[in-house]
């Protein structure tokens, strides 16, 4: 699958996630040959570079972050499709130089009018850049056999109605198979492999429901504080920055029904089914948590709290840990609870998706034959140990029969000598080829916001957040949450 002519456009070029992310994927891509000859790398923003600055920024950030080795031919073919506009973001004559320059690029490069518009930039100015290509002629292919598509990251909106608003902003501009919501979650190789190790295989799916499945975890921890992103975290928080987006898609990935196909169509209905029959908790004292990380010690330095961060004021309420129960209300998984949990500066690093199987329903062996054994357990490794365990009883060897839990491992990197792209490689890539089946779809994303509008309308009239010790594994109130279900949290 190799992206036909065309280029790409991005928006707020000079910020952290163009340097870490697409960059290196820009080149990778190149460099794994997935890219046509001629691709065009245009950046738009409000630095005063030549187009040799701009090369040599991209030069920077591959050469620090691209996962593929450095080979000169490759990067002197792709850097020729190197142009930067400078200007802001309601600068009439940036624009028209934007669009001479993908005029331009067309007859030099060969990009034949292809171009995505990515807006990594921050969302108070989606509305009015998507305003500028509509006024500027960019959003409009200008031949039939041509495209224009617009790249959206996150967050869409902050809750229900802010992201009607946006929706609809650029539902006007761009028809909707041309908008790319990102979710980077989707883009990872464990997250899609959730679905093959569902419908590929014979031994999960009869286990997969209500009548075998006690409960599930979805667990994304960080380690990091919020670093230098206080103006975008603050007022924002774990929830919308996470469980609105990433944890739900993980949710709707593992609880869905098998699609007719690995089209769009046939993924947006299967996980919209599901958003649309979760259940918020009725009493939401008892069934979320959010809390604020305190100053403590990360990785054998000392830490400061969540208020103290620079840029932080000291009355902020906002989430760095959020906890939240729900229930998804079909036949398949009634009565199951499905536990999400995320934070800042936890224990350590990882996002992984427990299923937790009931017990045995009778143990023909002495009570003390199995005080060492647990519930057994699927848990999809997500990141970054990626893989899968399956947790079960076995006997202890000895003469007496005594069983105890052990692990078996898949992973990633025993089992293949492939190496996963990483996300924004895969996703970009599916921009280019106007492949849509990993981005979400608006109605998936209207369908989470009423999911979490009334847990954050809550929290928002309930006081403070709780706090946690920075490097611990959160608020003592999420671990009373579950016990209350008779229940604990997994320390991965
Ligand atoms: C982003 C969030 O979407 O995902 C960040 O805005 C978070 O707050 C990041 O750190 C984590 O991504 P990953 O791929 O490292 O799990």
């Amino acid at each position: 699958r190799i992206a036909g002519p065309s280029g790409l456009v991005i928006f707020g070029v000079t910020g952290d996630l163009s340097r870490k992310k697409l960059m290196p994927a820009i080149y990778d891509l190149a460099n794994r040959g997935l890219l046509p000859p001629g691709f065009a790398l245009t950046g738009f923003a409000r630095r005063d570079w030549a187009d040799e600055d701009f090369g040599q920024v991209v030069y920077d950030a591959v050469k620090q972050y691209a996962r593929t080795p450095f080979r000169e031919e490759v990067w002197r073919q792709l850097s020729e499709g190197f142009r930067f506009v400078q200007g802001d973001f309601d600068d009439d004559e940036a624009f028209d130089h934007l669009r001479r320059t993908i005029a331009d690029l067309d007859e030099k490069q060969g990009t034949h009018g292809n171009h995505a518009f990515y807006l990594s930039v921050p969302p108070k100015f989606f509305p009015l850049v998507v305003a500028q290509l509509k006024k500027h002629g960019l959003a409009d292919p200008p031949h039939a056999d041509s495209w224009r598509r617009a790249v959206i990251e996150k967050p869409f909106g902050r809750d229900l109605k802010t992201a009607v608003e946006l929706n609809n902003i650029v539902d006007d501009v761009f028809p909707p198979t041309s908008v790319f919501r990102i979710d980077h979650y989707l883009g990872k190789e464990t997250v899609q492999n959730i679905l093959a190790l569902r419908f590929a295989n014979t031994m999960f799916e009869p286990l997969w429901n209500r009548s075998y499945v006690d409960h599930v975890q979805i667990t994304m921890a960080e380690d990091i504080g919020i670093g230098g992103r206080a103006g975008y975290y603050d007022g924002i928080g774990a929830a919308r920055d996470v469980i609105q987006n990433h944890l739900l898609q993980l949710l709707a990935l593992t609880a869905m029904e098998e699609p007719l196909s690995f089209e769009a169509e046939s993924l947006v209905a299967e996980k919209l089914k599901v958003l649309n029959s979760i259940k918020v908790p009725d009493d939401l004292a008892k069934h979320t948590v959010r809390a604020q990380y305190t100053g403590g010690w990360q990785g054998g330095e000392p830490v400061c709290g969540y208020l103290e961060e620079d840029g932080i004021s000291a009355s902020s309420r906002t989430d760095t840990y959020a906890a939240i129960k729900l229930e998804i209300e079909n036949r398949r998984w009634a009565g199951v609870p499905f536990y999400l949990r995320t934070g800042k500066r936890l224990g350590r690093r990882v996002t992984e998706i427990a299923v937790v199987f009931q017990r045995a329903p009778h143990l023909p062996f002495d009570e003390t034959a199995t005080e060492e054994l647990g519930q057994n357990a699927l848990v999809i490794r997500v990141q970054p140990d990626e893989g899968m365990t399956v947790r079960f009883g076995s006997k202890v060897p000895g003469t007496a029969m005594e069983v105890r839990d052990v692990n078996m491992d898949f992973a990633y990197g025993e089992s293949f000598t492939e190496s996963s792209p990483e996300a924004y490689e895969r996703l970009l890539l599916d921009v280019l080829l106007g492949d849509a089946p990993l981005f979400p779809r608006w109605e998936e994303v209207e369908a989470s916001w009423k999911i979490l509008d009334p847990i954050e309308q809550f929290w928002d009239k309930h006081g403070k957040p709780d706090t946690y010790v920075s490097g611990t594994w959160g608020p003592r109130s999420a671990d009373e949450m579950l016990a209350r279900d008779g229940r604990s949290w997994r320390r991965p």
